[in-house]
């Protein structure tokens, strides 16, 4: 019998050539992931199996005049996952990030996602997730927007005006048909109109820009934040427009009651559980708090301001109707999706069986026979 492995590489062009910027069939994986995630159809990392991944964090400074030392999104990351239904793989994305890419010429994160078989641990399909990582993200609030939105949004804001978030309004915009106008918010102007310009060249809308966060809101249905961490966000309750869905991407602060008195729905309640419990364990609550999205919502929850995580809603069982979603176009809903393993490896597994079947890629080989047995 052979024991010969061999696997898929799938360099940027062959996932383009595989459709991954192929937005609405994007959002349909997502949706079915979230499915999964309900059911409990899945594992990803630590004994927990809810981690979001295992990062190396550099030190302030080192001896060691060659080890990296800590620097603006400097991180190396592993996010590892078990994904079932007809995925039925393990896969693990793994990435750079280091804003000082962007001097260079480079995308800030450098990605790459390896799909394994289950049983074996052999891989199966290697390849660049770059743009794989931006379209998944990019995709979790369109499904926020195809259950939780108002059929008749008119006006989408975008608050950060980086790569994500375009990513995120590529997707979003396929579930909004009725979306006539965007508004851009950025801390660059210049960012803000490039955003709105593309927005315009390529959709048709009406674009408009600003600096101004609640000029941007007050008549925006659709919300979506991704903006980075160089300067903190907050968002006061009071310049959100009622009814709109607040799609939470990247981190934002606000006060109180913008998240008392709003439905908050997260794409995965067992990931906020393990948030915590890392918190925790960590012995700095605050400071692991202040990292993470959830992290202002954790604390109200810590403070019993906000119903326990085991108590509140989760996409997932939005979507397969074991719980309600928007109740009324009154209601402000805000969605926290803070990114899975298990997306990376559904999007992984799905262009790997295109590749499969439209021979796109490269074979390379493991071993014709493994040297050790
Ligand atoms: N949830 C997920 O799965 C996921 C995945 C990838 C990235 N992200 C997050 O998405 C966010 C955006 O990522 P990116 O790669 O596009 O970042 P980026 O740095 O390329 O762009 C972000 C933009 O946000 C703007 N910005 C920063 N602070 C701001 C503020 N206070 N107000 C307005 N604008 C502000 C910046 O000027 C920049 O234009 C990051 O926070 C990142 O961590 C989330």
């Amino acid at each position: 019998m052979s024991h010969k492995i061999e696997f898929i590489y799938l360099s940027e062009p062959d996932t383009i050539k595989l459709g991954i910027t192929d937005a609405p069939a994007w959002v349909d994986v997502c949706e079915e992931v979230f499915g999964l995630l309900a059911k409990g159809d899945y594992l990803m990392g630590g004994p927990n199996h809810n981690s979001h991944g295992m990062g190396i964090i550099f030190p302030k400074e080192s001896p060691f005049p060659n080890m990296p030392v800590a620097g603006p999104d400097r991180r190396f990351f592993a996010m590892p996952a078990y994904l079932g239904g007809r995925f039925d793989v393990c896969g693990n994305k793994w990435y750079g990030s280091n804003a000082a890419n962007t001097a260079k010429g480079l995308p800030r994160s450098i990605l790459t996602v390896l799909i394994n078989d289950k049983d074996t641990g052999a891989p199966l399909c290697h390849m660049s997730a770059n743009i794989l990582s931006a379209v998944r993200t990019g995709a979790i609030p369109a499904v926020a927007t195809r259950h939780l939105g108002r059929k008749d949004s008119e006006v989408c804001a975008v608050v950060g005006c980086g790569p994500i978030n375009k990513s995120c309004f590529r997707h979003i915009i396929t579930q909004a048909p009725n979306v006539k106008k965007v508004i851009t918010y950025d801390l660059f102007l210049d960012k803000a109109q490039a955003f709105a310009d593309w927005a315009k060249a390529e959709y048709g809308l009406e674009g408009v820009a600003t600096t101004e966060l609640p000029e941007a809101l007050k008549d925006a249905d659709l919300v979506s934040v991704a903006a980075s961490r160089l300067k903190p966000l907050h968002i006061e309750s009071s310049w959100i427009k009622k009814g709109a869905l607040v799609m939470l991407t990247g981190p934002a602060k606000g006060d109180d009651d913008l998240w008392t008195k709003s439905k908050i729905v997260y794409d995965n309640i067992k990931l906020h559980e393990a948030y915590v419990e890392e918190a925790y364990a960590s012995g700095d609550v605050a400071g692991y708090y202040a990292g993470v999205i959830g992290g202002p919502i954790y604390t109200l929850i810590d403070a019993g301001k906000l119903p326990k995580l085991e108590d509140s809603t989760d996409i997932g069982n939005v979507i397969l109707g074991n719980k309600p979603g928007r109740t009324s176009d009154d209601e402000t809903i805000i969605f926290v999706a803070c990114g899975m393993a298990v997306f990376d490896v559904a999007c992984g597994y799905e262009l790997y069986q295109r590749a499969l079947k439209q021979g796109v890629g490269q074979k390379l080989l493991l071993w014709d026979e493994p040297y050790l047995k």
